[in-house]
């Protein structure tokens, strides 16, 4: 297999640096399913219930954010030409900081107490700065004409903007409630996490993978040039009423705002659907399907915002909330992220294999490192589980088999992530037998 042109894969981090965070990430959407299965239906009956925010954050910052760090520290060498300094002790701490800074969130919402919260603003404040402050330097000494770097750029700050105002809410949460318009904070806070941090790290890093991994045409220059731009923009617009009420924003421009964000993400989801359809090999994979079901994920949630803002006057679309936040979470995000997952793991065991052993004994080859049949069997337990998750907001006794088949479908992705990792192991073993040089 040669090398994708154009990247530079001379300076690529131990390959602990994003493993610790790829193999840590199933574990808390475990956990999420284990907690759903144990609340079960009451889950569904109001959004400020501590059950659902520790849910969330199990899956936002416990999942999501866990593989985008470990995927972000890998990338920017590569990507961007522009590693991050001391990789390993920053891997280390940042990893050492959000891990029980995530299971201290969750605890707080749960036991409704204040310490673990204050407990986790410190760790999760700290982990989270450790990373903004090395990517960040990594990401300004990056070239800025790689559409890519610009959507990290974006992503980074809209994760500041969002552990900001968490730490914000968190704070109200642990002393005394002295934030004035609390919910207004909280839709901010998840707008800027979701839309911001999660959708501006899939749009950019979508310029450099699909193309490279799935074989499809580059995204046309037209749209890598404003989508990103034009995404944070809007974000930030959205942030005008809270941050200037006196300005006495109409309802109709922030309905504008919204409307315009949700035009920006199904130009992303139907260009790139449009050119998934478009690659040169024709064979599906593991990776392809996650891709294109995210995408399918995204498109209906925004098919559920666009209703929900008509029918406004005329009443709620029922549960099309939560829903469309069910899907956004586990349809669209987690789909891509397993997706990318199922390409860089084996991916980077293979690289990393390839450079230590140096041609001298034979490298498995990627189908060998990550075999298709334990992909396959993890994808459909997911594409089971995520349309039953999203009717479990109009029935929640279906949440019962939703989690079941979600827990399911993560105790075989961190098994699959750790076969793949025994067999690094396994390899990279013998290199100090056959190549010195690598002791
Ligand atoms: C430093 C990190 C973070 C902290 C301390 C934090 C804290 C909080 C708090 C305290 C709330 C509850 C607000 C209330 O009920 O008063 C909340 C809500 C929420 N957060 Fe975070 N958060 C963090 C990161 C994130 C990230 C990265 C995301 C998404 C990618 C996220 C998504 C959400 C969502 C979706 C809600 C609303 C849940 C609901 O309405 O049921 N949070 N957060």
């Amino acid at each position: 297999m040669s090398l994708p042109s154009g990247l530079s894969f001379a300076q690529a981090p131990p390959i602990t640096v994003p493993f610790r965070f790829f193999l840590s990430a199933p574990l808390f959407a475990l956990l999420a399913a284990l907690l759903a299965l144990w609340f079960g239906p009451s889950l569904m009956d109001s959004r400020w219930q501590p059950s659902v925010l520790a849910l969330t954050h199990l899956m936002t910052l416990g999942f999501l954010s866990m593989a985008m760090v470990g995927a972000m520290l890998q990338m920017l060498p590569v990507i961007a030409g522009s590693p991050v300094a001391h990789p390993v002790g920053v891997a280390r701490a940042v990893h050492l900081l959000l891990v029980p800074g995530v299971l201290f969130l969750a605890g707080g919402f749960l036991l409704g107490s204040s310490w673990p919260m204050r407990v986790a603003m410190v760790l999760l404040g700290g982990g989270l700065l450790v990373f903004a402050i090395a990517v960040g330097i990594s990401l300004a000494r990056a070239a800025s004409d790689n559409p890519t770097v610009v959507g990290m750029r974006f992503a980074l700050a809209a994760l500041g903007v969002t552990a900001a105002l968490g730490l914000i809410l968190a704070s109200n949460f642990s002393w005394e409630w002295w934030l004035v318009g609390w919910v207004q904070v909280t839709n901010l806070h998840l707008t800027w996490g979701l839309l911001g941090w999660v959708g501006l790290l899939v749009i950019g890093v979508s310029y450099q993978v699909v193309p490279m991994f799935q074989l499809t045409p580059a995204y046309p220059k037209s749209l890598t040039r404003w989508l990103t731009w034009t995404l944070f923009a809007l974000l930030l617009l959205c942030s005008v009423p809270w941050l200037l009420p006196e300005a006495g924003v109409p309802e109709q421009l922030a309905v504008a705002v919204g409307l315009a964000a949700m035009a920006v993400l199904a130009a992303f989801a139907v260009v790139t659907l449009r050119l998934q359809s478009q690659r040169r090999r024709k064979q599906s994979d593991v990776t392809l399907l996650f891709w294109r079901f995210g995408m399918a994920c995204l498109l209906l949630v925004l098919m559920l915002g666009i209703a929900g803002q008509t029918m406004r006057d005329t009443g709620n679309v029922p549960g099309e909330n939560l829903m469309a936040a069910l899907l956004f979470i586990a349809g669209f995000a987690v789909s891509v992220v397993n997706g990318m997952l199922y390409k860089i793991v084996p991916f980077l065991i293979w690289f990393h294999l390839q450079s230590l052993l140096m041609g001298v004994a034979k490298v498995p080859n990627m189908r060998q490192i990550m075999p298709e049949p334990g992909m396959r069997r993890q994808m459909w337990l997911h594409f089971l589980a995520v349309p039953l998750l999203g009717l479990s907001a109009l029935w929640p006794l279906l949440i019962y088999p939703a989690a079941l088949l979600f827990g399911a479908s993560m105790v075989l992705l961190e098994f699959n992530l750790l076969s793949a990792f025994r067999v690094y192991r396994k390899h990279a073993k013998l290199a100090p037998e056959i190549n010195p040089k690598t002791t």
